[in-house]
């Protein structure tokens, strides 16, 4: 039996990706805001839906397959965007797209990847989405708009809850923000950590692989970076939606909605689909869970549109949950980082497949999709 085999669930393979992780990069991917209570309201708002079983069904021909937009999927959870993946593993994002491919779920790769948009789309030319940051300068938006639809992306994913930067004190801490200057302590640890660093020392630092068209030729990946600093994070309105709206011909999804307005608003601008999200906890501490937002931000945008959520999903009873209350799609973000760095694109594979099967066995148990009790309050059908 392989190690990854041997990770049966999904906090299994976060204590895989920790050991080999250096503190630095372990605490990148694993942090949250300030005091990280948002961190943890995400996981406690799955805890408190209770799921309702139906019995008597015939459960041996359920199907777990949920179409989006005319493409029919695995199941109803694809791999969120995660910037600087590279740090976890060489060619980290690629590895995800190729576990999308093979699983047949939606990969989004990050505006802060470490991989292009013609690279993704080369690996996975039907399942990948596309994750703009939106830049300080227009003819920047303007060209990686129209990179991704030169490259055959469908799906542009704008995050919208970066406006400033946020304050994540492990980074802080261990000299992980920019200029990035890692401290002795951290460097001590990396030492620790062997596998990791001889990779990482070989294969050199991982770049803002989008970015590199705007930095001078021959730039460095810290150049790179630095010049991708002083486009993001970019204070967004209302205005700048409606702009890519114009010139983005495929599906646009506003990614970080919280509130019911600005659901209501992102779909006036144009918007096919939101992501409901809390950006995995790691912009405003005091936010929501987008769990319990669901049900509201359903009824603002009606049946028509597409409303997807993520932020602490971790087992496949949470993707029945997020259903249950509104969702039409989930993703996953950490869990899939996790996977990769235990184990490449096994590792990726390997998550996907422990979702999977989790959810294969709760929707059998719930004789279906099921209904979800909020606390307090008794089931009712959706
Ligand atoms: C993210 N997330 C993110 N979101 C985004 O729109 N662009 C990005 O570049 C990143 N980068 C990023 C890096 C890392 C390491 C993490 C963990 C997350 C947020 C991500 O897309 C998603 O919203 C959350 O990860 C969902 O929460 P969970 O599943 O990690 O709990
Ligand atoms: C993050 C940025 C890259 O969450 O969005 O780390």
């Amino acid at each position: 039996m392989s190690s990854l085999d041997r990770c049966h669930n999904i906090e299994a393979l976060r204590q895989q990706a920790a050991r080999y992780l250096p503190r630095l990069v372990m605490d990148y991917i694993e942090g949250g805001v300030d005091d990280e209570r948002c961190l943890l309201r995400n996981r406690s708002a799955f805890d408190d839906i209770t799921l309702l079983p139906r019995y008597m069904v015939d459960v041996s021909s359920l199907s777990l397959s949920r179409s989006l937009w005319g493409r029919t999927y695995a199941m109803p959870l694809g791999i969120a965007p995660t910037g600087l993946a590279g740090f976890a593993r060489h060619g980290a994002d690629l590895m995800l797209a190729q576990a999308a491919v093979k699983g047949n779920v939606p990969f989004v790769l990050s505006g802060a990847g470490t991989a292009s948009i013609e690279q993704m789309a080369k690996v996975a030319p039907e399942h990948a989405w596309y994750q703009l940051y939106v830049s300080r300068e227009q003819r920047v938006t303007e060209d990686i708009v129209c990179r991704a639809r030169d490259a055959g992306v469908q799906h542009l994913v704008v995050t919208v809850d970066v406006p400033v930067h946020s304050n994540r004190e492990r980074d802080v801490r261990n000299g992980f923000v920019p200029p990035v200057k890692p401290t002795a302590s951290t460097i001590l640890n990396a030492l620790c950590h062997p596998v990791w660093l001889a990779r990482f020392v070989s294969q050199g630092l991982p770049r803002f692989e989008n970015w590199a068209p705007y930095a001078p030729p021959g730039a460095s990946a810290k150049q790179i970076a630095d010049l991708f600093s002083s486009q993001i994070p970019f204070t967004q309105t209302w205005r700048d939606l409606a702009r890519l709206r114009q010139i983005w011909p495929g599906r646009l999804i506003v990614k970080g909605i919280l509130h019911e307005g600005d659901a209501r608003q992102a779909v006036e601008a144009g918007a096919d689909g939101v992501i409901v999200s809390n950006h995995g906890g790691r912009v405003l501490d005091g936010a929501p869970s987008p769990l319990t937002l669901l049900p509201a931000i359903r009824q603002a945008v009606g049946p028509d549109v597409r409303v997807m959520m993520d932020s602490g999903v971790r087992r496949g009873a949470d993707v029945v949950k997020a259903l249950a209350l509104g969702a039409d799609f989930v993703f996953a973000g950490r869990p899939f980082m996790y996977g990769v760095a235990a184990g490449g694109q096994a590792g990726a594979e390997r998550a996907l497949a422990i979702f999977q099967r989790e959810l294969s066995l709760t929707v059998s148990q719930l004789g279906g999709w099921g209904t979800a009790a909020p606390p307090e309050r008794s089931p009712s059908s959706r």
